[in-house]
């Protein structure tokens, strides 16, 4: 458990590292060019590659070298802003995912955990949800 935190967190420092270089380049875009930028558009799929790495494959969350609270019937995520904002922004140890997922990528990976991991909230966050947390 403890080393698939690890490994996640090293995916994440190199995307962020990859990030923090393109953007210095001036990139017109902070997608276009970053070649560490996670390419799945499917919410399952992006799941399973950068979130599941902290709060488990079925959204028990973890604990260990840190807190990693659950997704699994989490109320929470009720309201959908709350998710959005968090994947967008991050939150205290939970890391920001704003540059590295685009919106189509950020609305795929909330619609995906607030409609399965014993959630069933069916309204779907959109692409404008996603724009509208972007600070
Ligand atoms: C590096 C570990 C890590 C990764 C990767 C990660 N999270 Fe988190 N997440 C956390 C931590 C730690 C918290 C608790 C933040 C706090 O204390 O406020 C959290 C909190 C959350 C919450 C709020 C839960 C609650 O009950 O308040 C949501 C929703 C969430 N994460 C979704 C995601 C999604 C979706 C992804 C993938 C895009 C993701 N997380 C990836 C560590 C992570």
């Amino acid at each position: 458990m403890i080393s698939r935190v690890a490994f996640a967190l090293m995916t994440l420092a190199l995307a962020l590292a990859a990030t923090a270089s393109v953007a210095q380049v001036q990139s017109p875009s902070p997608f276009s060019s970053n070649p560490f930028r996670f390419t799945h558009q499917d919410g399952e799929a992006i799941y399973r590659n950068v979130c599941a790495g902290c709060h488990m494959p079925d959204g028990r969350g973890a604990s260990g070298a840190g807190a990693y609270p659950a997704l699994a019937r989490n109320a929470k995520l009720e309201a959908a802003g709350y998710p959005v904002l968090l994947v967008v922004n991050g939150q205290k140890a939970m890391p920001a995912f704003g540059r590295v997922l685009d919106d189509n990528q950020v609305a795929a990976v909330v619609n995906y955990i607030r409609a399965n991991l014993g959630n069933a909230y069916t309204d779907r966050v959109s692409t404008d949800d996603v724009k509208a947390a972007r600070q």
